[in-house]
């Protein structure tokens, strides 16, 4: 494990908000669902939308660009671009990382 500042405060994260921090010149998407911290790459693997411009819903994040929606927690593609379903695998899903807060502040481990 190798734990890396996103300078984020658990404070500016809010329940069932989204941020985006920069670890490592990685762009990385933070959110917080209730008690539950998550934190996944911050450019969705389609073309590259700001994931944390999206929308955050109960048990999904939905790209701002063109809809592509992956699962939280875990980061699995649910739906593609324009939101079809069953995904046909040509969209990967999300990679996730293991995020805590020490200190006040969010860190993650990107590997
Ligand atoms: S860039 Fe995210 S769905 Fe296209």
């Amino acid at each position: 494990m190798s734990w890396k500042s996103t300078s984020l405060p658990l404070s500016e994260l809010t329940g069932g908000s989204m941020r985006k921090a920069l670890v490592d010149d990685r762009p990385i998407l933070l959110l917080r669902r209730t008690d539950a911290l998550f934190a996944f790459q911050g450019r969705c693997p389609h073309e590259g939308g700001v994931l944390a411009n999206g929308t955050l819903e109960r048990d999904r994040v939905i790209c701002p660009l063109h809809g592509a929606a992956f699962a939280i927690p875990g980061g699995t593609l649910l739906t593609d671009p324009d939101g079809i379903a069953p995904p046909s695998g040509d969209v990967p899903s999300l990679t996730s990382y293991p995020a805590r807060v020490t200190s006040g502040t969010v860190e993650v481990d990107l590997g």
